[in-house]
C-alpha cells in the first residue's frame, strides 16, 4: 500500500499556551471506564491512555460532573436519585485527584496533552422551568441569582483542581444537556432578567463562567468551550445563531479553542451520530466557525470522522484546526500510529453502530463495562494485557464459520502464534454482517469485513471459502483444536397458524435477496434491536409499502435513547408505519390475526401481499455438540452458535476463545 502523506493530521499546533502534538482529538467521552465510580482506577487509565500511546495527541477522557449548590437541608439523595452530583463532586475527593494526576502523567509520558471537561448538567436546575431533554419530561427548578453565582464559582473551583492535577486545558461543556447549553438555547432559556434575551444576552452565563475559570487557572492552560453548531430541535438555535453566540464569546478574549459538534442527546441527529449520517456530515459548521473566529482561537470539529484519510481531508479543506475522533479511537486506539506508519489496512474503523454510547448511557449489565461492537478489548484492557500471551505450543486450529465470532477467534489465535484454518460456507467472510451492511445507512458495517479479511491475510490464516464443514471435513484437517462459530438461523414461531402459506417469508431471506415480496408488506416482529427497522427500511427503499407489527411498546425497544430517535426518524422519513403491542396468531391468505401484547383483545389486519417474519434467531451448535460428545479433539463454541445476542457479544466471545486456545 502506498504511504499517504498526512501533512495536516500530524503537524503540531499551538492552542493558546499549549502545543498539541498533532490534530487528532479524543474529545471527552464519558464511557464510564472506571470500575470504581467516582474514582480513576486502572481500567480508566488503561482505556484512555491506550489512545495517547496509540498516537492521539489530545486526550479528553471523561467529563467532570460538577455539583449543585443544594441548600444544606436538602439531602444528597435529591441529587443522587436523579443520577447527578449532589453536594459533592468527584473532583473534590483527594483520591480522585490522585488518580487523575497519575492518569495525566501517563498521557504526558505518551506525548499527548490532557483536557479536562467541566460539566454542569441541567435537568435538575436550569435557567427556566422547561424540560431540557425531549426524552425526560420532568421540569427542572429555575435557578435564582444566588445559585447562579454559586455555580459559576464551582466552575472556577473545579478548574483550579484541573490545573493542580496537571491538565493542559479546560473545556467548559456548553453543548448537549448541560447548563451552559441550557443558557444558550432559546428553547430552555426563557428568562427576562440579565441572563436571558437575545443571543448576546444568553451567552452571559458562559462568559461569566469562563472568566472564573480563567481567573482560577491563569494563562498557562488553554481554555475553550464545547458548543453545538446547530440544535436540530424545534425552536432551537440554528447555525447562524450559534455562530453569532460563539463569535461574541470569542470576542471576550477568553477562548483559546472552540470545540464544535452538532445534535443533542435525544434527537436526530444525536451528538453521537450513527451510520445513518454521512462521515463528517456537519463539517461545514466547523468551516463556518473557522471563518468567523479570530485565527488565534482554534476550531475543533467532531462528528463521525472515523478515518485518518477523511480527517486529513477535512483539515486540508479548512473546516477546522483540530479533529475529533472519539469512536475511531474506541474501535482502534492505535489508529493514529497505524496511519502515521502507513499501515492503513490494519485500522479497524468505527462502524458508528452507537453501541458505545448506548451502553454508557443505559448500561445493560452490572457491573458495567464499556463496550464496542467490533473491538473486543474495550472494557477488558487489563484482562487482555494479562491474558494475551504467545501460545506455548503452536497448534493447528480449525475455525468453522467466518462471521465476526469466527473471525475474531481466528485472528486472536493466529496472533498468538497458532496455525489457523478458517472454513466458511459462503463466498465471503462476514456472516450476518453481510446482511446488516445491505441495509440503508449501514454500509459502514462492511468495513469490519474488510478489516477481518485484511487481518486474515496479514496473519496468515488459511481461509477456505465456499467450504461447508461437517465432522469429516473437520477431522480430515487433523486439527488440534476446533472452534465452532456456525452462527444462528432465523427463529420460526411455533404458535402461529399459516406459516406455510406462499406469501410468508423470513427477513434474512429478504436481505439475502433470495426471496421477493409483493408491494404491500407486513413485517411482523418479535425482535427489539436493529434487525426489524433495517429490514423494514430496506423494503421501503425498494419502493414497498411497509407496515411493521411489533410486540413491544415501540420499535427498537432495546436501543438506548441516544440512538433510538435516529432509527425512528428514519422509519418516519421512509414512510414505514409501525403498530406496536401486537402478537401474531394466524396468517391467512387475505388477513393477519393478532392478539394484543397485554391482554385478550384480538385484531385483524388486511391488505398485504407479503408477510415478512423477524423473530430473532436460534443458535446452530450441532457440530459443537457432536465433537464435544466424541471428546477426541478440544472443541470451543463461539458467538451466535452458542447464544445469539448482539455484535459486541459475538466479537467478545470469539476473541475470548482465541485467547484461551
Ligand atoms: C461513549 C461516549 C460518551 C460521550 N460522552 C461525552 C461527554 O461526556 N461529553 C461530551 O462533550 N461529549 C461526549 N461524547 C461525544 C464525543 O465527544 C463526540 O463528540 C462524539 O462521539 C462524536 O464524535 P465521533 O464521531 O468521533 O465519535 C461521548 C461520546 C461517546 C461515544
Amino acid at each position: 500500500m502506498s504511504k499517504v502523506q498526512f501533512e495536516h493530521l500530524f503537524s503540531p499546533i499551538q492552542v493558546g499556551p499549549i502545543l498539541v502534538p498533532n490534530r487528532i482529538c479524543e474529545t471527552t467521552n464519558t464511557i464510564n471506564s472506571s470500575q470504581l465510580p467516582g474514582l480513576i482506577d486502572e481500567n480508566f487509565i488503561a482505556h484512555h491512555a491506550a489512545k495517547a500511546r496509540g498516537g492521539t495527541g489530545w486526550i479528553g477522557s471523561e467529563t467532570w460532573l460538577l455539583h449543585f449548590p443544594f441548600p444544606a437541608e436538602a439531602p444528597d439523595e435529591i441529587g443522587l436519585a436523579v443520577g447527578f452530583a449532589g453536594h459533592q463532586s468527584a473532583y473534590q475527593n483527594p483520591a480522585f485527584q490522585e488518580g487523575m494526576k497519575t492518569f495525566i502523567d501517563e498521557v504526558h509520558a505518551a506525548g499527548a496533552v490532557a483536557i479536562v471537561q467541566l460539566t454542569h448538567l441541567s435537568a435538575v436546575w436550569s435557567p427556566s422551568a422547561i424540560p431540557v431533554i425531549g426524552a425526560q419530561d420532568y421540569t427542572p427548578h429555575e435557578l435564582g441569582d444566588e445559585q447562579i453565582e454559586a455555580i459559576l464559582d464551582i466552575y472556577g473551583d473545579a478548574a483550579a483542581v484541573a490545573k493542580q492535577v496537571g491538565a493542559d486545558a479546560v473545556e467548559m461543556h456548553c453543548a448537549h444537556e448541560t447548563l451552559g447549553y441550557s443558557f444558550l438555547s432559546p428553547v430552555t432559556n426563557r428568562r427576562t432578567d440579565k441572563w436571558g434575551g437575545g443571543p448576546q444576552q444568553r451567552i452571559r452565563f458562559v462568559v461569566e463562567a469562563l472568566k472564573r475559570i480563567r481567573a482560577a487557572v491563569g494563562d498557562g492552560l488553554a481554555l475553550g468551550i464545547r458548543m453545538s453548531g446547530k440544535e436540530f430541535r424545534r425552536g432551537g438555535f440554528d447555525n447562524l445563531e450559534s455562530r453569532e453566540m460563539v463569535y461574541y464569546i470569542g470576542e471576550t478574549g477568553l477562548l483559546n479553542f472552540v470545540d464544535i459538534d452538532v445534535g443533542h442527546c435525544w434527537g436526530a441527529p444525536s451528538y453521537v451520530p450513527s451510520s445513518y449520517y454521512a462521515h463528517g456530515e456537519f463539517k461545514e459548521i466547523g468551516r463556518a466557525a473557522r471563518a468567523d473566529l479570530d485565527p488565534s482561537i482554534k476550531v475543533l470539529f467532531a462528528g463521525r470522522v472515523n478515518d485518518p484519510v477523511l480527517a486529513e481531508e477535512i483539515l486540508a479543506e479548512g473546516c477546522c484546526d483540530l479533529i475529533g475522533m472519539v469512536r475511531a479511537g474506541i474501535a482502534d486506539p492505535e489508529f493514529a500510529n497505524k496511519a502515521r506508519e502507513g499501515r492503513l489496512g490494519e485500522i479497524r474503523r468505527c462502524i458508528s453502530c452507537t453501541r458505545c454510547i448506548d451502553e454508557a448511557s443505559e448500561p445493560k449489565t452490572i457491573p458495567y463495562r464499556p463496550t464496542c461492537s467490533i473491538n473486543p478489548v474495550i472494557g477488558h484492557e487489563i484482562r487482555y494485557a494479562q491474558q494475551f500471551r504467545k501460545a506455548e505450543k503452536s497448534k493447528h486450529v480449525v475455525v468453522v464459520g467466518g462471521g465476526i465470532a469466527g473471525c475474531e477467534a481466528a485472528r486472536i489465535a493466529a496472533e498468538r502464534g497458532h496455525r489457523v484454518t478458517l472454513l466458511e460456507q459462503d463466498k465471503r467472510l462476514g456472516g450476518q454482517l453481510i446482511l446488516a451492511a445491505k441495509a440503508p445507512g449501514r454500509d459502514d458495517f462492511e468495513d469490519q469485513i474488510y478489516f477481518e479479511e485484511n487481518e486474515m491475510d496479514r496473519l496468515g490464516v488459511e481461509v477456505r471459502l465456499k467450504t461447508p464443514a461437517d465432522i469429516e471435513t473437520i477431522k480430515s484437517l487433523a486439527p488440534e483444536a476446533v472452534v465452532i462459530a456456525t452462527g444462528s438461523v432465523p427463529r420460526v414461531p411455533i404458535d402461529v397458524v399459516g406459516l406455510d402459506l406462499p406469501h410468508v417469508v423470513q427477513g434474512w431471506d429478504v436481505m439475502r435477496g433470495t426471496v421477493e415480496t409483493g408491494q404491500r408488506v407486513a413485517v411482523v416482529s418479535q425482535e427489539d434491536y436493529y434487525e426489524t427497522p433495517t429490514i423494514a427500511e430496506y423494503l421501503a427503499h425498494k419502493g414497498k409499502q411497509v407496515e411493521v407489527f411489533h410486540k413491544s411498546t415501540h420499535l427498537g425497544y432495546e436501543i438506548a435513547r441516544y440512538s433510538v430517535s435516529m432509527v425512528l426518524a428514519h422509519m418516519e422519513n421512509v414512510g414505514v408505519q409501525v403498530t406496536p403491542n401486537l402478537i401474531l396468531t394466524e396468517i391467512r391468505p387475505d388477513a393477519l390475526e393478532f392478539v394484543s401484547s397485554f391482554g385478550r383483545h384480538t385484531y385483524r389486519k388486511e391488505g398485504f401481499d407479503s408477510v415478512v417474519l423477524v423473530y430473532g434467531s436460534v443458535p446452530r451448535h450441532d457440530l459443537y455438540d457432536r465433537l464435544k460428545a466424541e471428546g477426541e479433539i478440544p472443541v470451543y463454541v463461539a458467538g451466535a452458535a452458542w447464544l445469539p445476542r448482539f455484535m459486541a457479544e459475538a466479537t467478545q466471545h470469539g476473541a475470548s476463545v482465541g485467547l484461551v486456545i
